[in-house]
């Protein structure tokens, strides 16, 4: 949540490269936003309620530039979306101006030791001001020292990044717990929350780590650790086409993303195959010893993450006879899950940001757990934090709604699943050979399902008044009905519902009236009769009924009053195929009534709070 960016070279132009570079980060929060220039020795800061095209607007009738700024677009926590509570904050005489992303949890008490000891007034509602006016008070010419020992009494998760009206020629910036990289430009330096941010500008990052504090001027970037000892970091570089964190050409970047996924999905796919097609876990160590000593796997992931984690369950337990437990991660650590150091703890992430999946690898590591994780975004939090890291190659994934990292994730834990079945031998050759032939087919299967997107565009017309949505399905496809659903809520702001069908009658079909919209996915062939009693229980109340099927089983025709048809194939791996329509029609539903699809309310990309 929050996104920050920091910028020095060469003559005027910080506030260009700054508000782009915001507008870049604008997935992770948009309620506001501001910025702060060094200039004519004094820190100019403009800030707007709003979208970065609101700061913008209001800059246009500014003559102010500089060689160096901060800029900040928030997420709100700490009091509502306002001027005021917009970033950057200041100290009292505005010569320390500061921007922040993360949540100071002891502000209340830092606060009220401001006021009453040194007289400090307050501006703002937010956490964040308090580290402003820390910074002041300990600033005595040296803004490195200052952010350290302001630092030293912040508790909570932050990443800061703060200038000096007296120190033009250099920003500095900590992290604790929430994301931050400094990129080397050309006579520049850049600080941010995420890559796509400077992607224009620089395409060397250093991944800064915790309790790291990073000094940039003009020509260097510094790193150090908690005892101010300089750091030694290899640079990451960024390999993805600048076109990659851009629109190309798409009305938003929930429908590119949707587009992408064969080509996601394939890179996948690749990366864990070997020339005879066969998986290779390279960089991941699982032995059949390490396998025969797990008792218990946990899968431990937030939203569309955790859905992923339910198609990874089916298949770990069908595969390799483990068991396993998906969780949400803000549940996990605090009902004292059974761990000991023969659990395998999963973590699914994108961002590998999300603070409660961090929170929760970290309960499970302290408790010996082992932990492997599945994630889009290389070096972030939680990449580093664990054992063993399986990425996806998802690509930069920018719109809140997450499309093309969930597939990417559900072949990961396939792969995994499979891997793991075949080492152990609780899956027959014929039956890994089977699913992963199905696996290898699935990028040619999903661009033939995206050639469908004029029919579901037609069914969201029909549909996208209704207010309230149900979703239903069995075995494979709760995961995805869940998915289904929280695509239409999130972006659409319809009250959708996703339920296992079989548990409709023990309370939720009081629910069900007169021309109530249920969405049923009927993709498994085992469970395909058993769904269609269900869909003649919601009918006989008077429901209609979108129907979702494999290709072939057109029985459900007679149920349904609209029936979306996927590519044939096994029951194993529907997940991959069964959600795209849902998001396509989610897209679409969304559109039809006006919603801003990139940036849902209330929402943002990756939620570093908890
Ligand atoms: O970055 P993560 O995968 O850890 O994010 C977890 C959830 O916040 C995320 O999947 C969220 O539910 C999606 N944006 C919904 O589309």
């Amino acid at each position: 949540m929050c996104g920050i960016v920091g910028y020095i070279g060469d003559g005027n132009g910080a506030r260009r490269i700054i508000i782009d570079g915001l507008k870049r980060l604008e997935y992770r929060g948009y309620d506001s936003a501001g910025i702060a220039l060094a200039a004519d020795g004094r820190l100019a800061v403009e800030k707007s309620v709003g979208r970065i095209a609101n700061l913008e607007a209001l800059l246009a009738s500014s003559p102010i530039d500089s060689h160096a700024g901060i800029g900040h677009t928030r997420w709100a926590t700490h009091g509502a979306p306002s001027r005021e509570n917009a970033h950057p904050h200041t100290n009292g005489d505005g010569s320390i101006a500061i921007v922040h992303n993360g949540i100071i949890e002891n502000y209340a008490e830092l606060k009220e030791m401001l006021i009453a000891k040194h007289g400090v007034s307050f501006r703002s509602e937010t956490d964040s001001e308090v580290a402003a006016h820390l910074i002041g008070l300990f600033y005595e010419g040296d803004l490195f020292a200052a952010v350290n020992r302001a630092a030293r009494e912040l508790r909570g998760a932050y990443s800061i990044c703060a200038m000096a009206a007296a120190e033009p020629d250099r920003i500095v910036a900590i992290r604790k717990d929430a994301p931050l990289i400094a990129g080397l430009g050309e006579n520049c330096n850049f600080l941010a929350s995420d890559i796509p941010a400077l992607l224009k500008y620089a395409r060397t990052i250093y991944l800064i780590e915790n309790n790291e504090t990073v000094l940039i001027t003009r020509n260097e970037i510094s790193i150090f650790n908690e005892r101010a000892e300089r750091v030694k970091r290899d640079v990451f570089h960024v390999t993805w086409d600048a076109d990659a964190a851009e629109k190309g050409g798409y009305d938003h970047f929930m429908r590119k993303e949707i587009f992408e996924q064969p080509a996601g999905v394939a890179e996948t796919l690749n990366r864990r195959l070997d020339e005879n097609g066969g998986i290779r876990l390279d960089g991941i160590s699982l032995t059949k010893r390490d396998l025969e000593r797990i008792e218990r796997i946990y899968i431990v992931a937030c939203g569309t993450a955790s859905h992923a984690g339910l198609a990874g369950k089916f298949a770990i337990e069908r595969f390799a006879r483990i068991p396993t437990e998906v969780d949400i991660a803000s549940e996990f650590r605090y009902r004292e899950p059974y761990i000991n150091d023969r659990t395998l703890f999963i973590c699914i992430s994108q961002s590998g940001e999300t603070l409660d999946t961090l929170a929760a690898l970290r309960e499970a590591k302290s408790r010996g757990a082992r932990v492997l994780s599945v994630v889009n975004v290389v070096g972030s939090s939680v990449a580093r934090e664990s054992d063993d890291v399986f990425y996806t190659w998802a690509g930069p994934e920018i719109a809140v709604a997450s499309t093309k990292a969930f597939t990417t994730q559900l072949i990961c834990m396939y792969l995994l699943a499979l891997y793991m079945g075949r080492t152990l031998g609780t899956l027959p050759d014929g039956e890994y050979e089977r699913v992963l032939s199905e696996l290898r087919q699935m990028p040619d299967r999903l661009s033939a399902l995206l050639e469908d997107e004029p029919k579901l565009r037609e069914i969201a017309k029909k549909i996208y008044k209704n207010e309230r949505v149900f979703f239903i399905g069995r075995g494979n496809d709760v995961g995805v009905a869940l998915e289904g659903s929280l695509k239409l809520k999130e972006i659409s702001y319809i009250h959708s519902f996703a339920i296992a069908a079989g548990e409709l009658k023990h309370g939720t079909i009081a629910l069900i009236e007169q021309d109530s919209l249920v969405i049923a996915l009927a993709t498994q062939d085992r469970l395909f009769e058993k769904l269609l009693s269900n869909i003649e229980e919601v009918k006989a109340r008077g429901a209609r009924v979108i129907g979702l099927a494999k290709a072939g089983n057109r029985e459900i025709e007679k149920q349904s009053d609209e029936v979306i048809y996927i590519p044939a194939c096994a029951d194993e791996v529907t997940p991959i195929l069964a959600v795209v329509p849902l998001q396509l029609l989610a897209y679409h539903v969304a559109k039809l009534r006006g919603c801003d699809i990139d940036k849902p309310k209330n929402l943002a990309k990756a939620v570093t709070v908890e």
